[in-house]
């Protein structure tokens, strides 16, 4: 009930000050919005820091943050994060502890969503920016947040530092889309950007780590996983479409080497780590991997830790691109998520547009990038290809490799075409996507 009484006193303050900011009227008060945080980490303690930092500001908008109580795994570790909050590693403390508002900041699927689930039960609203619990249990999250007349957002949870998905959930009209293509995890952007100064994979992986950009196990940016995850959400919110992000296909970014990024320069354009989704029904055509964008190709020039986002929607492509991730970006977007809910009139719950199940998650077809090892001449090359119905637009040697774009193919045509020949010449391939302008098809 107490949650009640505080939202309704922020509520009444934001409805009177549409024009003037509470600190305007004389004798008006922000109200206090108190805050259970999960997760003191990275992202939670920037959360704490900016709550504390961004108070007068938010006062204009009538309420103050407070973080009352937060959730961690130790007690005894030592925090940088000046917190007159309660800290607790128990869930029965941490709930019994009267909040406006729970931040999660934890990460991974559990206890994660057993948390959540608990606090949007009790009709509490949920912050978070865990991609890996929206991917796994998004729907079920937003059903019961629904069902209860609570919120849940999540912009934090993909292109933390983009608030894209907010304003779309909110416009249904336009967010009815037939595709996304993106890049999402900028882990992998800044390896391959770096990449292109001529070094090799593991020595850009290794800068990334210097730099704090890749976590100590990279395995999920370079395998492909987290951008897997956060494909999910994108497929949720503008194809209406529920899919397990293990079943998306994935290629990681091990098998780009550095003079493959050089020949990508030299083709007009570049290598990205891209995802990629478009859908029919309830078919999905889906990956996750390096492609070759051609150089006008809109997240071409998506350079370092920055993401990007393309959306086919029914009335014109749009285009995002700023910071993915980090803890301050991420904190102000959780943060401002936390504003939005406290000052709006009426709770804003998640939308109850109908999601189905995808029946299918097929690779795309595209163009591709090929790089061919070996003496084998690029012209006959091009007419082993060309007998699989597979024609080259530009083919070019470049010391002890050929390098090809081809026309349009389905992934097992080009696999047996390639297949063949390397049993014809001896000549190993590998094979990228290459996405042009219009990238699904
Ligand atoms: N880092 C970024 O730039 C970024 C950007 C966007 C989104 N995110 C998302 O933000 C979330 C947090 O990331 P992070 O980098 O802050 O992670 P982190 O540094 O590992 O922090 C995780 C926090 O959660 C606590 N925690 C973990 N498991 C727990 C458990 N079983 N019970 C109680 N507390 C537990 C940890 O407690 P201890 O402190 O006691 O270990 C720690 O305070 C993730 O979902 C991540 O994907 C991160």
């Amino acid at each position: 009930l107490e949650r009640f009484v505080v939202t309704t006193t922020v509520l009444d303050l934001a409805a009177g000050t549409s024009v003037l900011g509470s600190e305007d009227i004389p004798g008006c008060h922000p109200a206090t919005c108190r805050i259970g945080l999960l997760g003191l980490g990275n992202v939670g303690s920037a959360f704490a820091r900016l709550a504390r930092e961004a108070s007068s500001s938010l006062a204009s908008r009538g309420f103050t943050p407070v973080v009352a109580t937060a959730l961690v795994r130790s007690v005894t570790r030592e925090r940088s994060a000046q917190l007159s909050a309660q800290i607790t590693d128990d869930h029965e403390t941490f709930f019994a502890e009267p909040v406006d508002v729970i931040v999660e900041a934890l990460g991974g699927v559990e206890p994660a969503y057993t948390l959540v689930r608990r606090a949007l039960d009790r009709g509490i609203p949920v912050v978070t920016a865990n991609k890996s619990l929206i991917a796994a249990h998004g729907d079920e999250l937003a059903r019961l947040a629904r069902r209860r007349g609570t919120a849940l957002r999540y912009e934090a949870a993909c292109i933390a530092g983009v608030p894209f998905l907010g304003t779309f959930e909110r416009r249904s009209l336009v967010a009815r889309a037939s595709g996304v293509t993106a890049i999402l995890n900028g882990t992998s952007n800044y390896i391959l950007t770096t990449m292109t100064r001529g070094g090799s994979f593991e020595a850009a992986l290794a800068d990334a780590q210097r730099l704090g950009y890749a976590e100590p196990d990279p395995s999920m940016d370079v395998s492909g996983a987290d951008a897997a995850e956060k494909l999910t959400i994108l497929i949720r919110l503008f194809g209406r479409l529920l899919v397990d992000p293990a079943a998306i296909p994935l290629d990681g970014l091990a098998s780009v080497e550095a003079d493959d990024i050089a020949a990508a320069a030299a083709f007009d354009g570049a290598i990205r780590p891209v995802s990629r989704a478009a859908w029919d029904g309830t078919a999905i055509r889906a990956h996750v991997g390096p492609a070759f964008l051609t150089g006008t190709h809109a997240l071409a020039r998506v350079a370092g830790v920055t993401n990007g986002v393309v959306i086919d929607a029914e009335r014109g492509a749009q285009c995002y691109i700023g910071p993915g991730a980090g803890p301050d970006v991420t904190a102000a977007t959780l943060l401002d998520d936390v504003s939005e809910i406290v000052t709006e009139r009426r709770v804003r719950t998640p939308p109850s547009d109908a999601v189905s199940a995808a029946t299918a998650v097929t690779r795309p077809d595209s163009a591709w990038f090929l790089r061919l090892t070996g003496t084998a001449r690029p012209s006959d090359i091009a007419d082993l290809l060309g007998s699989y119905g597979i024609w080259c637009t530009r083919l070019e040697r470049r010391g002890d490799r050929v390098y090809a774009l081809t026309c349009h193919a389905g992934q097992a045509r080009i696999h047996t075409a390639l297949d063949a020949v390397q049993a014809a010449t001896g000549a190993a391939a590998a094979a990228f996507p290459a996405l042009a302008e219009e990238a699904q098809s």
